[in-house]
């Protein structure tokens, strides 16, 4: 995360922010504290330019939006009279593709010639994502990143900081180590599709005070802290950066933002991180492995802000060596749908500062007990309420809907009851949703497509 930020708005008020074991960087008091000072007139207006279009960008009835998404898999699976129906085969031929985001593109023989066609794909509460739909397709040539003020022609980092809209595509296989965090401008879609495209060994990608983003079908792993310095952020400015943060993705004062079947491990801080009153996020059919703290939505319980994060994860793999935190939310409104969470050694789903949970159709696999010295430990529950009393946490909407929960994994609840879910309709189909997860995540992480067939 970005922090050199001048942000200043934001933190007039710090209170204490109750400490935390295993913190994300972003949740120390002592680095906002850091970052505040810093002053620059271009950020502020940015900030106050973002935080427009994130209200803009919220949804006011979050239930229609997540409910909407659940019925649209629902018909996938049941049918519209209740035929099963998983294996989308619209192209004809091989196409394997298993839930709605990918049927409408997966299917189509010249997804290469109609790129663009995936940002009508999108779902859940990223659904108004375009990225760089209709603007021109941008090549990247040259995986070098050894100019941050002027970056080169045909780099990634040229492409992602020019303005106007960019659909940015990848002429060969590349591993591109980036000098510092790649920070984006507004409408692009980075799209690994055809060919392998690796960010590693370098800094993350930064997202921050934009809108419209899609970043599809890349892999980013060993996302390492890099010292700052000054840095290009768009065509018309460039300023001085601090130390990022390690993170592999991090989404930051902004909304609209899709990101689809990347697979990502091993960073240093979060493998994704949306914060500071970002909202309207997919992330779908990533696979995710190797980490400890996976997903932050939400670092403080300052930021009062997040209380307009809406984000939907489906179709996400949460795999091998992961450790908790998929997500940790602070306020805001999660919806995980059809998630496969194979691994967790802590925990899969937390929180703190009432956040709304709605956890549907999801497949949970609890660790097996472990012996730590003489201690027995038991991670087998799914949630995780931070640093909050019973009394307080058992009014937060935190609801299981239709999860699968195998090896003796559970999830403990609160708040009020959902009604008229889609799911929960007992005609629609009598296997339970999680019970699908396999076959609706079997494509999860970077696809590898070739031109001409269907992906
Ligand atoms: C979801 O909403 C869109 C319009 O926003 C509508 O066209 C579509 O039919 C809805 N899908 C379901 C399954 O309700
Ligand atoms: C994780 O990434 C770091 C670089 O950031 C690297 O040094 C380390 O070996 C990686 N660990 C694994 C398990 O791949």
């Amino acid at each position: 995360m970005a922090r050199s930020l001048n942000i200043f708005l934001f933190f007039l008020c710090l209170e204490i922010i109750t400490p935390t074991l295993n913190a994300n960087i972003l949740e120390s008091k002592e680095f906002w504290k850091e970052e505040q000072p810093e002053f620059d007139s271009y950020w502020q207006g940015r900030a106050v330019e973002a935080k427009q279009f994130n209200e803009a960008a919220y949804f006011p009835d979050p239930f229609a939006v997540s409910g909407n998404f659940t019925a649209s898999i629902t018909e996938i699976i049941a049918g519209k009279g209740a035929r099963r129906n998983l294996r989308g085969n619209k192209g004809g031929g091989q196409c394997l593709a298993t839930n709605p985001i990918d049927r409408c593109w997966r299917c189509d023989p010249n997804w290469a010639d109609n790129r663009q066609k995936l940002a009508d794909c999108v779902q859940g509460f990223g659904r108004n994502t375009r990225g760089g739909k209709g603007g021109p397709i941008y090549v990247v040539t040259d995986p070098s990143d050894d100019d941050l003020m002027n970056p080169k022609p045909g780099t990634l980092r040229h492409a992602v900081t020019r303005n106007g809209p960019l659909w940015i595509i990848f002429a060969r296989n590349m591993l591109i180590t980036l000098q510092q965090e790649l920070i984006m401008n507004s409408d692009k879609t980075i799209d690994g599709r055809g060919v392998d495209v690796f960010i590693a060994n370098g800094a993350g990608i930064t997202i921050q005070f934009v809108k419209n983003i899609i970043i599809h079908g890349i892999k980013v792993y060993d996302i390492e802290v890099r010292e700052g310095g000054t840095i290009r952020d768009s065509e018309t400015h460039y300023g001085f950066r601090t130390r990022s943060d390690g993170d592999g993705i991090s989404i930051f004062g902004s909304s609209n933002i899709w990101i689809d079947h990347v697979s990502m491990r091993n960073c240093t801080d979060g493998l994704i991180d949306a914060i500071m009153g970002s909202t309207a996020i997919t992330i779908s059919n990533g696979h995710f492995t190797d980490h400890n703290e996976v997903m932050l939505f939400g670092a403080s319980p300052d930021h009062k802000m997040d209380k307009i994060m809406q984000i939907t994860l489906a179709f996400n793999h949460f795999g091998k060596r992961l450790v908790q935190r998929m997500p940790r939310a602070r306020f805001g409104f999660v919806h995980c749908v059809n998630n496969d969470y194979t691994h967790w050694e802590m925990y899969a789903i937390g929180g703190s500062q009432n956040p709304t949970l709605i956890s549907e159709g999801n497949r949970f696999i609890g660790p097996e007990n472990k012996m730590v010295g003489k201690d027995l430990i038991n991670s087998k529950e799914v949630t995780k309420r931070e640093y909050t009393e019973e009394s307080e946490w058992k009014s937060w909407q935190w609801r299981s809907i239709n999860d699968e929960f195998l090896n003796g994994a559970y999830f403990i609840q609160s708040g009020p009851e959902l009604k008229d879910r889609p799911f929960s309709r007992k005609d629609m189909i009598t296997a339970k949703p999680g019970s699908y997860v396999g076959r609706l995540t079997r494509f999860a992480g970077n696809l590898r497509c070739n031109v001409g067939k269907p992906c």
